[in-house]
């Protein structure tokens, strides 16, 4: 057991990086923002997974807004990891990981409406910018001022696309659309 504690620590030693925050500031922050990881990754492939999966007068707008929106979530994940490696955290390992992290339920359903598909991202990416926003506070806390930055980035975006995915139904119930 006493082997098995020791080479945890070797392990986690061969990781660790210069950062100058504390262990403490780290695992806070590595804590939540590999959380918010496994929130892009599993609204990645949700957005794909919507997109593939479209239906209905409407296809080509929904399809196309919603590639957009999957390029722009995926985009966020490899910048967001070497952020945790630069303050000396480690991140996501594996879709397993992912899976046990993820506050982004998935929608495995045969069959979604379009108008449903939408309002479930909406509130998806609500959700997910509320998230961002509160460890952004945790990155002031800790005086993590480029996370903190990069975060404003990824809060503007998630708020931009539950308003775009607010706005293109805003009236499809009354139109029946
Ligand atoms: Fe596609």
């Amino acid at each position: 057991m006493q082997s098995m504690v020791k080479s945890a620590k070797t392990e986690a030693a061969l990781l660790q990086t210069p950062s100058g925050f504390t262990q403490d500031a780290i695992n806070a922050l590595a804590g939540s923002m590999t959380a918010l990881l496994a929130d892009f990754f599993a609204l990645y492939v949700k957005t794909k997974n919507f997109h593939w999966h479209m239906s209905g007068a409407h296809f080509r707008d929904y399809h196309r807004l919603l590639d957009d929106h999957g390029s722009q979530i995926f985009a966020v994940t490899d910048p967001l990891a070497e952020r945790l490696r630069k303050l000396g955290g480690t991140t996501i390992r594996s879709i397993g990981h992912i899976s046990r992290l993820q506050r982004v339920l998935d929608n495995d359903a045969h069959f979604v409406t379009p108008l449903d598909m939408i309002a479930e991202l909406r509130e998806d990416n609500t959700a997910l910018a509320g998230r961002l926003r509160q460890t952004h506070g945790l990155c002031d806390d800790h005086g993590d001022i480029a996370s903190a930055s990069l975060l404003e980035t990824w809060i503007d975006e998630a708020e931009a696309r539950a308003w775009f995915l607010y706005e293109v139904t805003r009236h499809a119930e009354v139109a029946g659309g």
